[in-house]
């Protein structure tokens, strides 16, 4: 059964903490917090302080996807910040396993992301050195985009890597998730569904948890 990760990024941001209560009761595994510089990405979300304020409303794990630069210089303020996971872009990173050793090193569970265009061969070398891999299902930057329906073979080629080199490894799938390609990516291989449209852009956040999780076992 796949875990449950929804994306505040389509939530109402004025009332957060009781967006946040609406999914813990309709059993949302961690809560997917995307991190955005204007520079990897085209667009500007959250930070620390935001995150630190978050971390007083719900004791569910923070799945931190950090879509910046240089991820490096801010890793230390993240965890403080109370992110349980950190994941980074191997597309944003210079050396990416003296990055993942610094999240493990910080007390923070360790993940890897890559972009559509980005081929699962790249992480051939790092599967060992994480506790989860992102793979993107849409360009990241924005909440809303429609399912990129190659890759369900990128999830497919990348959950054999995982059962080759490192079983027990978390397979995640960002972007376009829904009732519909949630049932798709789990078939594939993925193990964790991060969801924003599809949970906050409903009028019953619990329910569309619910309905995640009733699509996808
Ligand atoms: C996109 C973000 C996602 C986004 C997903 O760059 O990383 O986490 O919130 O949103 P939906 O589920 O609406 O595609
Ligand atoms: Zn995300």
């Amino acid at each position: 059964m796949a875990l449950i990760a929804p994306s505040v990024l389509s939530a109402d941001f004025s009332d957060l903490r009781s967006q946040l209560a609406a999914v813990e009761r309709g059993g949302a595994d961690w809560i997917h917090l995307d991190v955005m510089d204007g520079h990897f990405v085209p667009n500007l979300t959250i930070g620390p302080p935001v995150i630190a304020s978050l971390r007083k409303c719900t004791a569910l794990p923070f799945d931190t996807h950090l879509m910046i630069a240089d991820p490096d210089r801010f890793l230390e303020q993240f965890r403080a910040a109370g992110a349980d996971r950190i994941t980074v872009h191997q597309e944003a990173c210079r050396h990416l396993p003296r990055t993942l050793r610094a999240i493990r090193a910080l007390g923070a569970k360790p993940g890897v992301s890559i972009n559509p265009a980005t081929p699962v061969q790249v992480l051939a070398d790092v599967v060992a050195d994480v506790d989860l891999v992102l793979i993107m299902t849409v360009h990241p930057g924005f909440g809303g985009q429609a399912f990129i329906p190659q890759s369900l073979e990128k999830i497919r080629a990348m959950a054999a890597m995982i059962r080759e080199r490192k079983p027990g490894v978390l397979l995640e799938v960002d972007g376009g998730i829904d009732p519909v390609t949630a049932p798709q990516v789990v078939a594939a291989g993925a193990t964790v569904l991060v969801a924003g449209k599809a949970v906050f852009g409903t009028a019953d956040p619990a329910a569309a948890v619910r309905a995640l999780r009733a699509a996808s076992s």
